[in-house]
């Protein structure tokens, strides 16, 4: 008997009668519920919203001994953030996954795994251009969604390589870019360089209420049951005599279960646990304060 096979059927069986039960709820139950969660989600997109501002108003801070940071004909985070086709394609990615009933994949969480990218290698002590080089590639990663979910790590390399050169940016960084961009889905890619390690352990830390975007609990699907149940997640970087990453969760227990979470990121772990490995890390996961990992 393949097991595998069985536990599908199983999620399968088990998600049937979740939306079953769902239609056969009377409207009056399932409009209270609706009202209890939009505003909640409202304001875990407002926390988020306020926190990206002050992030994209940050500039990259680097080594400051590094020579390229000083290379004022480099291409920044800035230049990237403001080309009109990123938008565009940032705006096309979240659209088409909305409509596929995904999580948000717009800017907000492109300036996040951008960020968090570039403080997972700014705290290691790398230097200041992978540090930005790491921004850029973690703001990009996703931009492939734009053309279409499958192999969206490889189409959004070749988008992103089209605009980078376009830019200006020189091969040799803009192949560590497409490089990171077309390694980081956990179904087809790995830690090929410090820059992908970091992209994939921002990109898979980034699990929270906010990036629900479905307002109907009732039709919740297991990734906005654990989205939506997790109210708070930080990755935190050590760089002590223990060289440590941790993803720090907070799990609203009412709504998702620890099994639940490991259901859908047991493998974004193992992902995570190898970028940490590439980067001379250990890679650790507390919910709710207590050690899983
Ligand atoms: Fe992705
Ligand atoms: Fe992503």
């Amino acid at each position: 008997m393949n097991k595998e096979r069985d536990d599908a059927q199983i999620a399968d069986q088990v998600e049937e009668i979740r939306e079953s039960a769902a239609e056969s709820m009377p409207m009056g139950a399932r409009d209270r519920m609706r009202e209890a969660v939009k505003p909640k989600i409202k304001e875990a997109v407002a926390q988020r919203e306020a926190m990206v501002d002050a992030i994209t108003r940050e500039p990259v801070k680097g080594a400051p001994s590094d020579p390229s940071a000083a290379d004022s004909s480099r291409i920044t985070i800035t230049d990237v953030r403001q080309h009109a086709h990123v938008n565009a394609y940032l705006e096309a990615a979240n659209a088409n996954l909305k409509i596929l009933g995904y999580t948000e994949h717009g800017r907000r969480h492109a300036s996040l795994v951008g960020h968090i990218a570039a403080n997972v290698l700014r705290h290691l002590g790398y230097g200041a251009r992978e540090i930005e080089l790491a921004e850029i590639a973690g703001f990009l990663h996703d931009i492939g969604n734009s053309v279409n979910r499958e192999q969206h790590g490889q189409t959004g390399a070749v988008l992103a390589n089209h605009l980078l050169l376009s830019m200006g940016m020189p091969i040799n960084e803009v192949v560590t870019v497409i490089g990171a961009i077309g390694n980081h889905e956990e179904e087809r890619g790995h830690a090929v360089s410090t820059v992908a390690a970091a992209v994939i352990l921002a990109d898979k830390s980034d699990v929270h209420r906010s990036r629900v975007q479905n307002e109907d609990p009732t039709t919740f699907d297991i990734h906005d049951r654990v989205n939506y149940a997790a109210t708070r997640s930080f990755l935190r970087v050590e760089n002590g005599s223990a060289r440590t990453i941790t993803l720090e969760l907070t799990i609203d227990a009412e709504m998702a279960s620890v099994m639940d979470y490991f259901e859908i990121f047991l493998s974004r772990m193992i992902m995570c646990r190898r970028a940490a490995e590439f980067l001379g890390a250990a890679f650790l996961l507390r919910i709710n304060d207590v050690p899983i990992l």
